[in-house]
């Protein structure tokens, strides 16, 4: 096994990590919000004003800065009025975009807010462009966040909420180009002027305003929103998931073979060729980095669990789903300069969720443990780095074997690293150059005897974090092999 060397610039950094690209994405889809967050005070399951107490205790546990709502397809027929005051009035609607099913509007604005502060995490709501008006979304922004005299801050205050939210992110639509109405560049980018007009700054309130971007590589679309608004907006947004197979004929979360699980590698480091071009886009209309692109859907994508409904988006969660956690955690980090935000699509029960649940029973994927290990990143600085990360070939496609990432926070050094191979260890050497300290390191890994290793609610601990002993410290180097399909943490302190 050749040995792989990559040298750490400790005192090389390539700027902050925004905390907010450990964010995460609830919508109204199959069972995120209903039973997987919201019960209600009255469920037999204990809960916490609503919120399920069981998933609130582990949400915690990840630290999430920021929580999008209400959607995804769904923000862009979501009138927020049915969603306010008291629950057996409101009104009763069909969830068209998933599943069909009705939607009784119990988790409104209000229940929002409550669960983003009992997890202290910041909300950020996405308004409706493609079927609401710009009064509604005009309103919607009154209701939260205006403290005077007005009619709809006496509505919130009737509705028990005497004082406004305090509310930073607020997204202008969703997939404008798509479920959000099926519209041109152009087009949008008129609506977007017009509609954000209206996004009023009430007091101190300073909105931070999110424009809706781009489907993968739609460089057009980045380029007309960019060309014509980038002025009025602070974040541009990119959506971007992991497919195995082909968008119509979607592969099964678990059962794949080799080929699947390469694909989903090769698939997660795209995300890397995504953000660069994008980034150079807006760097032509905003050479000071000052609008953020917001990756704020990501996640893998796959065919539905059997049995459940289509519509639902359920999906179990494998070893594989934390590298690919790994690998766009690293990407966000490298492009910190541009990346400000990014939202894991979904939170429970959807697409590449942390939490699942059934009844009153929850589990923790191996992607919940990825992201409870690298959330010491979190507004820490992204370290510098070069060298070898090896070799990863099937069928003769080449992928880098290793995917590293460091930085440094309040004296720590975190290294994180993920092995893509399925089959193969990586003895590697990591040399930290600059280093003010020495350090003594300590480390935890997410592995498996299994590539298709995931947990069920029989075997809810199958895998888990575990601590890594593996690594050697001596004159500045770490020494250690990684294992194959594996995600290692190192704290250097
Ligand atoms: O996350 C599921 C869906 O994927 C979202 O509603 C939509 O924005 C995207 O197409």
């Amino acid at each position: 096994m050749t040995k792989q060397r990559v040298v750490i610039h400790a005192d090389w950094t390539l700027g902050t990590i925004n905390k907010n690209i450990y964010g995460h994405f609830a919508e109204h889809l199959g069972r995120c919000i209903y039973e997987g967050l919201w019960v209600g005070e009255d469920s037999p399951i204990p809960n916490t004003q609503g919120i399920r107490s069981d998933v609130l205790e582990a949400l915690r546990k990840l630290q999430v800065p920021l929580l999008r709502w209400p959607g995804g397809c769904f923000a862009d027929e979501y009138h927020w009025k049915d969603g306010v005051g008291p629950r057996e009035n409101r009104k009763r609607m069909v969830n068209t975009h998933w599943g069909g099913v009705v939607e009784n509007n119990h988790f409104g604005t209000h229940e929002f807010f409550r669960l983003c502060e009992l997890l202290g995490a910041e909300p950020y709501i996405c308004g409706n462009v493609g079927s609401g008006t710009v009064q509604e979304m005009s309103e919607w922004v009154e209701y939260m966040t205006f403290d005077g005299e007005s009619p709809m801050a006496g509505w919130r205050r009737a509705n028990g909420q005497e004082k406004p939210w305090k509310l930073q992110y607020f997204g202008v639509g969703n997939e404008n180009w798509g479920c959000g109405g099926n519209m041109k560049p152009d087009h949008y980018a008129n609506l977007y002027r017009n509609y954000q007009t209206y996004v009023r700054q009430y007091g101190t309130n300073k909105l931070y305003k999110i424009a809706g971007g781009a489907n993968i590589d739609d460089y057009n679309w980045t380029d007309v929103l960019m060309r014509e608004a980038h002025w009025l907006m602070d974040g541009l947004s990119l959506h971007y998931y992991t497919i195995p197979g082909r968008w119509e004929d979607k592969l099964p979360a678990t059962g794949f073979d080799e080929s699947g699980w390469f694909e989903a590698m090769q698939k997660s480091l795209f995300m890397d060729e995504l953000v660069t071009r994008h980034s150079t886009i807006m760097d032509r209309y905003d050479p000071g980095k000052r609008v953020g692109l917001i990756v704020d859907e990501w996640g893998t994508w796959f065919l539905p669990e059997p049995g459940t409904n289509p519509g639902f988006l359920y999906q179990q969660n494998t070893m594989r789903d934390a590298l690919v956690a790994a690998i766009h955690l690293h990407v966000f980090h490298k492009h910190c300069d541009r990346v400000q935000m990014a939202n894991l699509a979904q939170m429970v029960n959807v697409l590449q969720a942390v939490i699942l649940t059934e009844g009153d029973r929850m589990l923790l994927t191996p992607t919940y443990h990825v992201m409870e290990m690298f959330k010491v990143h979190q507004d820490a600085e992204a370290l510098a780095m070069h060298g070898a990360f090896g070799e990863y070939e099937l069928n003769g496609v080449r992928l880098p074997q290793v995917s590293v990432s460091a930085s440094k926070k309040d004296g720590k050094v975190h290294i994180s690293l993920a092995n893509l191979s399925h089959t193969d260890d990586v003895e590697l050497e990591l040399e930290l150059r600059g280093a003010e300290q020495a350090y003594a390191c300590r480390g935890d890994i997410v592995a498996a005897d299994d590539i298709g290793a995931h947990n069920t609610f029989e075997q809810p601990e199958r895998v888990t974090k575990q601590p890594f002993e593996g690594a050697e410290l001596a004159d500045g180097k770490l020494q250690l092999t990684l294992p194959a399909a594996s995600v290692v943490l190192l704290t250097l302190e």
